[in-house]
């Protein structure tokens, strides 16, 4: 093994898009959103959390990603102390309640800003979010270790979107979502770290870094066009290109 830090070699190679991410939604907060702002916005956000698996496969037949993950969890009982570990199981279990209220909490802000109570319509994906699942999907089945933890690494990009809604003050929509947000940012601040340590320890060679650095920043690039089309554009096509251009 080489003494090089490919932990942190990660963590930098992510951070620049991290930031971005941070900077599209300070940015989508301090120019006042309309109430149609905060409902495309609140919408999406509870789709994502009903279907939080990363490059989940087709959800036919469920109501949502995480029916369909609880529904494996309830089939997966049998096989307990038969291949199962207790662990494994209890650790998806609690992910997964974590990812429902996570759920809860979007959900009651976008009631607030509706007015009315939801209904399973009211969970809209956007199209370059169903781009980023896609891909992230091809990388999890692509059987290469290197590729699936550089797809951990992804997950909700290094939440420094939730931190800075965390954040928000000065009116009853600000401070309702600040709440909701405080509750996700706790559950996710720690996950790139561990995800990035886990990354790390799969790479065996310099091509396995390469391979694991690019998908990671191809799929974190996405995730701000992904949170830049959820806040309503507030990133050009010009800035996005120059971010690219400057840490790819
Ligand atoms: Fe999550
Ligand atoms: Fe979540």
């Amino acid at each position: 093994m080489s003494d090089r830090n490919y932990r942190q070699e990660l963590i930098d190679a992510a951070m620049p898009f991290w930031d971005a991410e941070a900077d599209v939604t300070r940015r989508f907060f301090s120019r006042k959103p309309s109430r149609d702002q905060y409902v495309k916005y609140l919408s999406a956000a509870v789709y994502k959390e009903l279907n939080p698996v990363i490059g989940y496969g087709p959800t036919e037949g469920y109501a949502n990603g995480l029916h369909m993950e609880f529904q494996g969890l309830v089939d997966r009982f049998k096989q307990l102390d038969r291949g199962i570990t207790r662990r494994n199981f209890l650790a998806r279990l609690e992910m997964m309640t974590e990812e429902f209220e996570h759920y809860v909490v979007v959900a009651e802000v976008l009631e607030f800003v509706l007015g009315r109570p939801l209904t399973p319509d009211d969970a809209v994906q956007l199209p370059e979010d169903a781009k980023l699942n896609e891909m992230r999907r091809v990388n999890m089945d692509s059987g290469d270790p290197c590729l699936v933890a550089a797809m951990e690494m992804t997950e909700g990009g290094g939440a420094s979107a939730f931190r800075e809604a965390s954040r928000l003050s000065g009116g009853e929509i600000e401070d309702r979502l600040a709440a909701a947000m405080k509750v996700i940012h706790r559950d996710e601040e720690n996950h790139y770290l561990n995800a990035a340590r886990e990354a790390a320890e799969v790479i065996g060679s310099e091509d396995d870094f390469d391979r694991m650095k690019r998908a990671l920043i191809d799929i974190s690039i996405q995730r701000v066009r992904m949170r830049n089309e959820m806040f309503s554009h507030p990133m050009s096509e010009a800035e996005m290109t120059e971010l690219i251009a400057r840490n790819r």
